[in-house]
Parts: C-alpha cells; sequence; structure tokens
C-alpha cells in the first residue's frame, strides 16, 4: 500500500462559479490505476466526486481525463504521487465529466448501398488501421484546429476515412470531409500522439483524404500553387536572396579534429529564404569538429506535396534526393528543418540514417559556449517532438548558453500546408503561441525549424532565432571574452 496526494479537478455547475483543484490524500494498492484513486476518493472521502467509467480495461473509452495536462485513459495509467487530475479540455458538466455529445454526434454513420455489397478480406485489411477508435475523444481534445476553425476534428476524419474505404457505404466521404474541414489541420500530430488506440490520424486518415480530394480536384488552389512551383523548380518558396547551396562549398572542414562526418539536406526554407541561419549552423558544426557534406543536386524534400495530398511526382523528388547523397557514400544525413526531417526520417526509406542537428551537437558533444545574461523560451516544433521524438536534446543546447523558460508545446500553426491555405487560422494559432511567449517573459525565442520561426516571428514582439544562432552568439562572446 502506498499513500498519494493527488489534485483533482472540482465543479458543479449548480453551486460554483467556476472550478477549482481540490487536494486529496489517498490510500491505494502499489501499480494502482488513476481510476483506483477516483473510486477511493468516491468511497472513502466525498461520494459526490462525478467520473465516468465502464470497462476498467481500455476498451470503453469513457474514463478518459488529463493528468498532468496530457489526455489519458485514467483505467490504464498507473496513478502518481503529486499528479493532477483535470476532465478533457471541452465543455464540463460536472467535476471530470465532460459533455460528448457534439463530439459524438459529428461522427458519421455508414449509409448502406441500395445494392448488396461485401467487403473483401484486402479492404477488411485496409480498414483496419481506423477501426480501433473507442471514441475516448483524448485526440479532440488537443486538437489545436478545433480551438480556431469549425472543423469537426480528428475523430470525424478518421472515420470519414474509414468509410471511404468501406465498399458498402454510399455516399461521397471525401467531399464530406473537405466540408468539415479537411484542409484545416495543421498536421501536428497531437492527436495520434494521445490515442490510447495508437490510430495514426494525421497519416492514415488525413494525408489519405486530402490525396482522394486531389484526385476529385479539391485540392486548394494555393496549396495547387505550392506543387506547380515545387515541379517547375524543386523548390517549395522563391528565392529572397542569394541561396545558401549557391554560396557554400561542397564540403566544409572543421577547424580542428574531424569528430564525425555528416551530410547535410538544407531544405528549402533555408536555402531560399534563411541562408544565414544554415552558415550559423555550418559555423558550429566547425567549431565541434563535424565535416560537412553538401551535395548540391538535392531538392525539396516533398513535405508540402504530402501533407496536401498531391503526390503526383513525389517519388522523383524522393529519388533525387536520395541518390545525391548515396553517390557520396554518406551514411549519416543531417537536417536542421523539423519537417524536412521528419519527412525523410518517416515518409523516405533510405539506406543512410538521418538525425537532427540537434542530435548531432548532442551526440559528439559541443564545447561549451559563453552565457548569455538572456533568459529564453524555446517552441517544440511539432515535427520534431511529435514527428522525430526529440525533446531533450535541443534545451541541453540551449541551456548551456542562456536560462531556459518553459512554456506548453502547442502548434505555433504553420504546419501542414494551414500557413499558406489557410491564413486566418494560422494568424489565429500564432496568436495564441504569442501569448504563451509573452506569459514566460522570456527575453528570446529559440526553435529549431524555419517554418516555425518565421511564423511565430510574426507573433511575438521577441526576437525568434534558431538554436544554431544563439549558440554561435555563445561563441563570439566567448573569442571576445578570451
Ligand atoms: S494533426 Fe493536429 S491539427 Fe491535425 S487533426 Fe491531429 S491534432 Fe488536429
Ligand atoms: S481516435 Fe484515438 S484518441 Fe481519438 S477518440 Fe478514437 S481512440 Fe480516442
Ligand atoms: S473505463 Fe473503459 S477505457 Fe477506461
Amino acid at each position: 500500500m502506498k499513500t498519494l496526494t493527488v489534485s483533482v479537478y472540482r465543479f458543479d455547475p449548480i453551486i460554483d462559479n467556476s472550478g477549482r483543484l481540490e487536494s486529496y490524500s489517498v490510500e491505494v494498492n502499489d501499480g494502482a490505476r488513476i481510476l483506483h484513486v477516483l473510486h477511493n476518493i468516491h468511497d472513502y472521502i466525498d461520494p459526490t466526486l462525478s467520473y465516468r467509467y465502464c470497462c476498467g480495461s481500455g476498451q470503453c473509452g469513457s474514463c478518459a481525463v488529463r493528468v498532468n495536462g496530457e489526455p489519458v485513459l485514467a483505467c490504464m495509467e498507473e496513478a502518481q504521487d503529486n499528479m493532477v487530475i483535470e476532465p478533457l479540455k471541452l465543455a464540463v458538466t460536472k467535476d471530470l465529466v465532460v459533455d460528448l455529445t457534439e463530439n459524438l454526434g459529428a461522427i458519421a454513420s455508414l449509409i448502406p448501398k441500395a445494392e448488396f455489397v461485401m467487403p473483401t478480406k484486402e479492404q477488411i485489411d485496409r480498414i483496419k488501421p481506423l477501426r480501433s477508435c473507442i471514441e475516448c475523444l483524448c485526440c479532440v481534445s488537443v486538437c489545436p484546429a478545433m480551438d480556431v476553425t469549425k472543423f469537426f476534428g480528428p475523430i470525424a476524419m478518421r472515420q470519414e476515412m474509414r468509410l471511404s474505404l468501406d465498399p458498402r457505404d454510399a455516399n461521397d466521404r471525401v467531399s464530406e470531409a473537405v466540408e468539415e474541414g479537411l484542409f484545416t489541420c495543421t498536421s501536428c500530430q497531437a492527436c495520434w500522439k494521445v490515442c490510447p488506440k495508437d490510430i495514426e490520424i494525421p497519416g492514415k486518415a488525413i494525408e489519405k483524404l486530402r490525396a482522394l480530394a486531389n484526385r476529385k480536384g479539391l485540392t486548394l488552389p494555393r496549396h495547387q500553387e505550392v506543387a506547380a512551383l515545387i515541379q517547375s523548380t524543386g523548390r517549395s518558396v522563391t528565392r529572397s536572396e542569394p541561396t545558401f547551396l549557391e554560396q557554400v562549398g561542397d564540403v566544409i572542414e572543421p577547424n580542428g579534429q574531424v569528430k564525425g562526418i555528416v551530410g547535410f539536406f538544407v531544405g528549402c526554407m533555408y536555402n531560399m529564404r534563411l541562408p544565414k541561419t544554415a552558415f550559423d549552423a555550418i559555423e558550429v558544426l566547425r567549431r565541434n569538429g563535424i565535416r560537412v557534406v553538401i551535395p548540391k543536386e538535392q531538392v525539396c524534400c516533398g513535405s508540402p506535396l504530402i501533407r496536401t495530398g498531391q503526390l503526383a511526382f513525389l517519388d522523383s523528388l524522393k529519388r533525387r534526393n536520395i541518390d545525391a547523397f548515396v553517390i557520396r557514400g554518406i551514411d549519416t544525413v543531417m537536417t536542421m528543418c523539423a519537417g524536412c526531417g521528419s519527412t525523410l526520417k518517416n515518409d523516405y526509406r533510405t539506406p543512410f540514417v538521418l538525425k537532427d542537428i540537434s542530435e548531432i551537437l548532442t551526440t559528439y558533444g559541443i564545447e561549451p559556449p559563453a552565457r548569455l545574461p538572456i533568459k529564453a523560451t524555446y517552441h517544440d516544433p511539432c515535427h520534431l517532438l511529435r514527428g522525430q521524438g526529440i525533446r531533450d536534446q535541443p534545451r541541453s543546447l540551449v541551456k548551456m548558453v542562456v536560462d531556459l523558460v518553459e512554456m506548453p508545446s502547442i502548434c505555433c500553426g504553420s504546419g501542414g500546408g494551414v500557413r499558406s491555405g489557410n491564413p486566418d487560422e494560422a494568424a489565429a494559432l500564432g496568436n495564441r503561441r504569442g501569448e504563451e511567449i509573452k506569459k514566460t517573459g522570456a527575453d528570446i525565442v529559440i526553435s529549431s525549424c524555419p517554418f516555425c520561426e518565421f511564423h511565430i516571428s510574426e507573433h511575438t514582439d521577441r526576437p525568434v532565432k534558431n538554436i544554431t544562432t544563439v549558440l554561435l552568439e555563445g561563441y563570439k562572446e566567448k573569442d571576445k571574452v578570451s
């Protein structure tokens, strides 16, 4: 047995104007789940505590709550001391019970065709990854697009894709999904990462529906323009100055002994719009013993095409990029754009290993820079945090040079084609990011994705800098002093 102290959200609409956290001390068995803690409070301390549950075994989805801010199933998650248990971020009916009506009502039902049709085994297998939803609404409670638009949400998109694969269904599910906000998804992957059934909604439902929408001519005009630009130039953005690849050498040798060798996949934004940041990265790598090989024939990774469902010439881009590194015998390719890194790691099959620059720098270790007398906050790019599972490495680099003050890891609104296709939504999410930045009181914002850096800088009055730029500032300060 052990005694845990937990905080639980309490709100009774009949007597309370607003909710509050109440602290409880409960005695539970070792290995007890959060649901056992709630039972204990209800049975021995306060029988008015309201919460939902049914199966107690991760099957019904009714017990979903937020624990320390993250949606989980109360019956599956082990109880921890000092945890904060709150309802999902949905309209609260009482205590931990939320109103499910609107979101469950938005899930489409199968409309049978007039004629009798039986799905084949292959069709059933294709539907399977989308079928295991237990309607817990964890995904809905974290979706940024739903906060600022009328998007029906990840659970509704999962069902539309599932029905579009079902030969018995009579409706046009793709057009329906477009109407329900298919193009408002920012590809942040938050829904997938909290799903207790591990349903890959962004890749297996949303991107697939967008590809089907493309075949029906429903791709947003702005997304079509980006695809046309990639097809004609190999790049997803136009240049604003001489590109990084035009200015840099083929191989950059480190200042001292060679500790490691990487190929550098630059990405469209750092190549065409932010070459100075890419040069800052090169300086940091040189200073820390990394030889950098830079194939000039590399092109766009194809991320803007994959995220918006425009796949017609994607394979030729992939081939050109893979060949560019393979013919140079490179076994480790480094990215510094979170979106490119996530795409190369998850949407390519490469004969080489892919590493984000923060992984390279922390693996080989870096010379400590001078500390700068500023306070910084760090924005987790969705495609680095959730797309590549990289959280600690950037933070350990940031902490070497400045004081870090944390803020919630929320989407800035620039991904998934939203910045180009739905600028109002992107601005609303950018403003929300800006508000969180303001609350930290930080002097600067640090990130490691050109799209995030570019977008956030429009929604905050603090300077937004890449990690490598800040490290380089630390080195320059060190050189000045010594
Ligand atoms: S990927 Fe992000 S924006 Fe898209 S449905 Fe999932 S949570 Fe919402
Ligand atoms: S998709 Fe996953 S997170 Fe969303 S309701 Fe279904 S089971 Fe829950
Ligand atoms: S009680 Fe059914 S999933 Fe938790």
